[in-house]
Order: structure tokens, then sequence, then C-alpha cells
């Protein structure tokens, strides 16, 4: 009998969250619609044969076209972000969507919405960032914006200008209550970080190399402890997002011991890099500045074992580019000056997926399981994108088919971002996702594009499944 499949995927080590088997899988009108042996021809044949056919990876951390101040530029919109996303096997992003002081939740939707259209190579939606949580904003249109499936909103800890006081994360986190949706917390304590801030800069000590020093490990951890007391407080379950360190993943251990329910998540940079890298040569420990910083290597241990014992459930990239060698970018006019004035954040969308194959499950500090779970299926459960994360009938065809023989050394030249550089410049990896399947069409073949800009499209997503 014919399938009457538009693509079959053949011969493949097909990989869920629970199970790895040898499997054709068959899809019609961009869903899944058998999994098995022998399938009958399908319109279009790829033989996967020694290959890994793995859920396409969904990223819930990155940063796409987001303001960051004046006279800074993040490196990546929505073509060049969801491009680089594409190449490193991934079929779904989510970025967010910064609501500036003064501005409704709507018409930062409105203008982020304006900015994707038609200009992503991956499906996305939306989590907010509430800034200016007014009574309307948390009576009114956040709840309402809840219901039209923008289910998830973080909040910030730290950052002059978005940062929360405890009241109102309180007041957000009612709003989560009420409508069933999800709070993410960025935790570091910013009285902290200001306090030591001057510190240093009265002792002139104004190098990249001070971003690290000036957010210590206990900022994160008392803020981690904050939040989570807060969400106990208010009884909703919360995001703790990029923990980099033992004493923070030790809170949401102690945490999930009395009931609460807590994820966890945590970013290539909190396993690959240290505070070392803030060191480098002249200014160029800009390229490595990020918040919270990397650590050391007691921290990166601690989050490989968070990886493995199930504290984490989400792996994202936290990609928040920013060009180096760029008035616009690492290197503006102040931030030349002194390390307060470097934008933070980090290149990473494209190498996500790689350093954990890579270091992972080549390593065998994970299996391929635990790779779906931590790349895909659990951050489509816990945002509630019912139709993606998992190879499995009647699910969305988004697959990205690894080569797991596969060895590179990552150079930016050969990625996709709008970045200049790449923090994980020369590390040896192997195993690669060489081609990306996006609602059954076939979007990178063997390496080379052939998707178009405009096909990822936005996605409604349900309450989350915690
Ligand atoms: O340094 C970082 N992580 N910048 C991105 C913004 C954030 O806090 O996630
Ligand atoms: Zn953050
Ligand atoms: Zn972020």
């Amino acid at each position: 009998m014919s399938g009457g499949f538009d693509l079959v995927i053949r011969g493949g080590t097909v990989a869920t969250a629970s199970d790895t088997f040898l499997a054709d899988v068959g899809i019609r009108d961009g869903r899944i619609v058998q999994i098995g042996e022998r399938l009958t021809e399908g319109r279009e044949e790829i033989d996967a044969t020694g290959r890994f056919v793995l859920p396409g990876g969904i990223d819930s951390h990155v940063h796409l076209s987001q303001p960051s101040g004046e006279g800074i530029v993040m490196a990546d919109d929505f073509e060049s972000g969801t491009r680089s996303a594409l190449f490193g096997g991934n079929t779904c992003v989510l970025p967010f969507c910064l609501q500036e002081k003064g501005q409704s939740l709507r018409e930062a939707l409105t203008a982020y919405h304006a900015l994707a259209q038609g200009n992503c190579y991956t499906d996305h939606s939306f989590h907010m960032i509430v800034s200016d949580p007014t009574a309307s904003v948390l009576g009114q249109e956040l709840p309402a914006l809840v219901v039209d499936g923008y289910t998830s909103f973080k909040v910030f800890m730290t950052y002059e200008g978005l940062r929360l006081n405890d009241a109102q994360i309180l007041e957000t986190m009612d709003v989560a209550r009420r409508t069933g949706a999800l709070v993410m917390v960025h935790c570091e304590n910013e009285d902290a970080i200001r306090y030591l801030i001057g510190r240093h800069e009265a002792e002139g000590d104004v190098a990249p190399s001070a971003h690290a020093t000036t957010r210590p490990i206990v900022v994160e951890r008392e803020a981690t402890h904050r939040a989570l007391s807060l969400a106990e407080v208010v009884d909703v379950p919360v995001v703790i997002v990029h923990v980099s360190n033992g004493p923070a993943i030790d809170e949401i251990r102690a945490a999930r011991a009395r009931g609460r329910k807590v994820i966890g998540e945590t970013c290539p940079q909190y396993l690959m890099l240290t505070a070392d890298d803030l060191d480098g040569m002249d200014w160029e420990g800009a390229k490595f500045v990020c918040s919270p910083p990397p650590r050391d290597t007691a921290s990166q241990d601690a989050c490989w074992n968070g990886l493995e014992t199930g504290v984490f459930d989400l792996f994202s990239s936290d990609h928040c580019p920013f060009r180096y060698d760029d008035p616009a970018g690492k290197l503006n006019p102040k931030g030349k000056t002194s390390f307060r004035h470097i934008p933070n954040g980090i290149p990473g969308v494209e190498t996500r997926l790689p350093i954990l194959f890579s270091e992972g499950v080549m390593k065998r500090r994970i299996d391929l399981s635990r790779f779906v779970a931590l790349t895909a299926t659990n951050h489509a459960k816990v945002y509630g994108l019912e139709r993606k994360g998992r190879i499995a009938v009647g699910m969305d065809a988004d697959i990205a088919i690894w080569d797991p023989t596969e060895r590179r050394t990552i150079r930016h030249a050969d990625l996709h971002d709008g970045a200049d550089y790449s923090p994980y410049e020369g590390l040896e990896v192997q195993g690669w996702p060489t081609t990306v399947v996006l609602g059954g069409k076939v979007m990178v073949r063997d390496g080379a594009l052939v998707g178009a800009k405009g096909d990822g499209r936005y996605r409604s997503r349900s309450a989350p499944a915690i």
C-alpha cells in the first residue's frame, strides 16, 4: 500500500526523549504520519543510514533585534539569527519581546512581529519581557496576551531600567498564578552588583575581567534563593534561566525538595567558558562578557552534573549577539573605557547543539535521549508548543539529521550569524546536523541552504505542560 508520503527519511537511528530505534519516518502535509520499517516510497527520499534522526532543536532563550541601549545594535535580526539557528539544527526559536518603559505590551509585540514576519528560517514564538508592570499591564494586557498564546514572560532582578523590585515580581507572578502562564527569572542582585562596580571603578579596575568579579556567585545565589522564595509565596511554578554555578543549583534542588515546581535552565557558556576568558589580551575579554558571567571549573562540573541528574530541564543558548570590533558592539566608545559599558551577551545559537552533542553525548556524559529532552522535547512541553519537540505521529515534521562522524573545528567564518566572532573559536567537535527539515520541507540539505527566508512561521502557544 502506498503511504502517499511527501518525504520519507529512511534507515536512520531515531531518538526520542525516552527511546532510540532504527526506523523510517514518513511525512505528509508537514506532519509525521508514520514511523516504522520499510515504509513505501515517498515523493522525496532522504537516506539517513548511519545518521541520527532527532527532533529539530528548540532554543527557548534567544535575543534577536532587541534594543540594547543607546548606540548599541544587536548583531542578529530575525533573518540572520534564525538562519544561524537553522544551520545549528534548530527548527524553532523563542526570542524575547522587550517591553520598553512606558510601552504597552501589544505595541512591543506588534513591532517584533513586523520584524519577524516573512524573515524567519525557523518557526518562532515570543516570551514577553515585563519591564514596566503598571496596573493596566498586569490587570488587562498580560492576562489577555496569555489567552492569545503568549504564555511565558521574563522578569529581571538586575540591569537598571529592566529590573523589577520584589513587590513587582510578586505581582507579575500573581498574573502567572491566575492565568496559568510561566514566569522566567534572571537572578542576580542588582544592588550588590552596583556596590561592587563602584568599588572596582574607584580602584581603577575597569577591564572586562571586572565584569565577572562584580557579579560573583553570591549575587546569583542570593537572587535565585529570593526568586524561588517569591514563587513559593505566590505558589507558582518558576523558570530559573541561565544558571551558572553549584550554589544556585543547590537552591533549585532545595526548592524542589520543598515540593516546589522549578524549571532549571543552563547554557553552553557555563560548560565551556570560565572567568579566565574575560582576562583576554587587551580588551578581547569583552567577547565573553555575559550575565551571569562564566565562572570556574568547579561551576562547569556542577552544571554538567545538573544536566546529568535532571536539575536542568532546559539547555538553551541565551544567544545575545553583539559584534566585537564595532562601535555599535562590544568595543563601543564607552565600552572601551569600562567593563560597565560593554553590552552583555554572547552569540551561540548555532553552536549550542553541536557543543552539547560532542561534549555531552560523544563523551558519554549524557545519552541521546537526554540530549533530545534537553534540547527539544522539554522546551516544547515547558513552553506549550504542543506539536513540536518530538518524533511521533501527528507532530510537526521538524527534524534534524545528524552525522555523528563529522568532525569540525568551530570557526566563526563557517557560522551564519551576524556577529564577527564565536566564543568557541577553535573548539573541536564531533557530530553536526547536516540536514534540517522544517514542517516537512528540507531547509538545509547536506550543509547547503535550500529553504527560504519566510518558511519559518509564528507559532501561538498553549499553557505550559509542567
Ligand atoms: O548577558 C546576557 N545573558 N544577556 C542577555 C540578556 C539576558 O539576561 O538573558
Ligand atoms: Zn537574563
Ligand atoms: Zn537571555
